[in-house]
């Protein structure tokens, strides 16, 4: 039986999960973690079934008695052949992938339960479970009653539950998929893990009746003395007068939502600004009606001015790094707060003012540590390599991601770029489908900055030019180039030049080298740290002599986990471009790129 074949009933399941054809309304509720409720995370019963048996029966039809129903036998004679119960257990937030190693490389489905007692809740409240993120793609179902689906590992979705809740036993069961299909979002083959799980926190949260659902309060585009932006209400009956405060910049503002719930609102107020120098936070207080909810946030302006990228009006160079959203040391996913504190620490000890979180959003312990930190991030969603450009369910699948990317990180001062892709071979219909992206970006968040890991091309002897027809839609160019390892040999890079079809800033967003950490030889010995950092010092050298460029994130921090790595007894399974080994080991790279960046912050380019 093909591949193809076997996949199909999954594909309808896919085509129930995306069926949207319109983009859709990201379903994840902001400020969700201040509020009333219970964490749901620890350790959740799993069934691991790579036949999804619990869901079709063998004419791959949905079968009446999956394992969706959690119904243990109701007699001795009762025919029931699965017993969450009994069954072993898995960690929430987390892989499955690093949890037991006979699902290392598992790609499949696997279904979680957890079962929770609900305290009654108020009068007229409305209670949510809201899952932080479920890799690859996830089903849930309340006490046996479906309550909807989620394509997309790496972005918050909730459903309501009012009402459906019993005092005590609640059944709560997820199946979760990680099979890599052509038409999702990342496609077929990446070159990272394809970890899957229920990867981040579950929550049951309580609301009023009437409550903010989203709102985003951050500076006008380039006026750092207006606040602007929008409140969205959840259940509103009519125009409803909305509160924002920010006591610490002695600003406050009443505005009237609309019949919908939803206003807009721009001020005057000068807060200290945002900047990695000093990441200031205020208090902000949103209130409407009988509900309130709070966050932390920064205030700054990011713009371009001709090939000048521009913070607080004052130009900026980012000196920055790539990471993967693996933990230091224990590897897999990172999931909390310090997981992403030790990451973001050593691109601080590496003097970087930026990091490029790729290649799909990571959790919001992340982008919030980069809040607090004071580190500027790009962040992105895995339309990755060669992705189903022509499908519609696959543009909107990539947008629903684009906009709950968006929707969660709206506040985060830290986020000034948005990227739509990384890598992807221009064709007519990639362009429209990325240009779509870009619009859809401009319209949710007119804020921040868009721009994309853009294609080049050798141009002339000793050149090499980014001209993307894409680069026309962005902000800023992203340009990923490994001159020196897959094109040519680091010496390279010394006779190059660069030259872009658009005068916009350039953020190099990928080069870098692979080398084993302890593995030593001269700088033409692949692998070899010796080798890294020559290329490092060539590459930074070359980068220096085009002035458009205007920051760069390395290809990579810490070494991390690829299907596609399997060089024996140099990668066995990991990339190895970090300049950090996964045990925290440093590389002499690291310090070739530290001085440079303690030069760049000291002022000579
Ligand atoms: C690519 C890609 C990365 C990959 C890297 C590499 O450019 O964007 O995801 O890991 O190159 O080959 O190491």
């Amino acid at each position: 039986m093909s591949l193809r074949v076997k996949i199909w009933p999954l594909v309808a399941l896919a085509g129930a999960l995306c069926s949207a054809r319109a983009f859709a309304a990201p379903t994840a509720l902001g400020f969700a973690d201040g509020r009333s409720g219970q964490s749901l995370d620890g350790a959740w019963h799993v069934i691991v079934d790579p036949y999804d048996n619990g869901l079709l029966d063998y004419r791959n039809q949905p079968r009446p008695n999956g394992y969706f129903e959690d119904a243990p036998p109701k007699s001795k004679s009762d025919l029931v052949e699965y017993d969450f119960a009994r069954s072993p257990t898995l960690e929430v937030p987390g892989d499955w992938n690093t949890q037991r190693p006979d699902l290392l490389y598992y790609e499949g489905t696997i279904w979680y339960e957890r079962r929770f007692d609900a305290a009654r809740s108020a009068n007229g409240t409305r209670q949510f479970l809201q899952f932080g993120a479920a890799a690859a793609r996830a089903t849930v179902w309340l006490n046996g009653r479906r309550l909807g689906a989620h394509e997309g590992g790496f972005t918050p979705f909730a459903f309501e539950v009012t009402g459906q809740l019993r005092p005590q036993g609640n059944s709560l069961v997820v199946m979760v998929n990680n099979t890599r299909w052509p038409e999702a979002i990342p496609a077929m083959n990446t070159d990272w893990w394809n970890y899957g799980g229920l990867t981040r926190s579950v929550r049951l949260v309580e609301t009023p009746a009437v409550f903010i659902r989203a709102a985003r309060v951050q500076c006008a585009r380039s006026d750092a003395h207006r606040i602007a932006g929008f409140v969205a209400l959840d259940g509103a009956r009519g125009p409803t007068p909305v509160t924002i405060a920010i006591p610490g910049a002695d600003a406050r503002v009443t505005v009237t939502t609309d019949a919908s719930g939803r206003a807009t609102f721009e001020f005057a107020a000068s807060p200290a600004l945002w900047s990695p120098e000093s990441p200031k936070l205020y208090d902000v207080t949103i209130t409407a009606g009988g509900d309130s909810v709070h966050d932390q946030i920064g205030f700054r302006t990011i713009e371009t001015a001709g090939t000048e990228i521009r913070l607080n009006g004052r130009p900026i160079f980012l000196r920055g790094i790539s990471l993967h959203e693996e933990a230091l040391g224990r590897g897999g996913r990172a999931t909390s707060r310090a997981d992403a504190e030790a990451l973001l620490g050593l691109a601080k000890e590496l003097g970087c003012n930026f990091v490029r979180l790729a290649h799909y959003p990571h959790n919001e312990e992340m982008t919030r540590a980069a809040d607090r930190m004071g580190l500027l991030v790009w962040s992105e969603i895995p339309v990755y390599w060669t992705i189903a450009w022509n499908d519609e369910n696959t543009l909107a699948n990539a947008r629903r991601q684009l906009g709950e990317e968006i929707a969660r990180d709206a506040n985060r001062a830290a986020v000034i770029l948005w990227s739509v892709g990384n890598e992807t071979p221009v064709t007519e219909a990639r362009t429209r489908f990325l240009r779509t992206l870009v619009a859809d970006a401009r319209a949710a968040d007119p804020t921040r900055l868009l721009t994309a890991a853009l294609e080049h091309h050798p141009s002339g002897a000793h050149g090499e030019r980014i001209d993307d027809p894409l680069g026309a839609d962005l902000d800023v160019l992203g340009l990923n180039e490994y001159v020196g390892w897959y094109d040519g040999l680091p010496a390279k890079c010394d006779t190059l030049g660069w030259s872009a079809a658009h005068d916009k800033p350039i953020v190099v967003s990928e080069f870098g080298a692979d080398a084993r950490a302890g593995m030593h030889g001269d700088a033409l010995t692949r692998f070899s740290e010796e080798y890294q950092a020559d290329l490092y010092r060539r590459q930074l050298a070359m980068l220096r002599r085009v002035p458009a460029i205007r920051g760069m994130s390395p290809w990579i921090l810490v070494d991390f986990r690829s299907p596609r790595r399997p060089l024996p007894g140099v990668q066995d399974g990991w990339n190895r471009k970090g300049l950090v080994a996964n045990d925290g080991t440093k590389k002499q790279a690291f310090g070739v790129l530290r001085d440079a960046y303690r030069a760049l912050a000291a002022g000579s380019r």
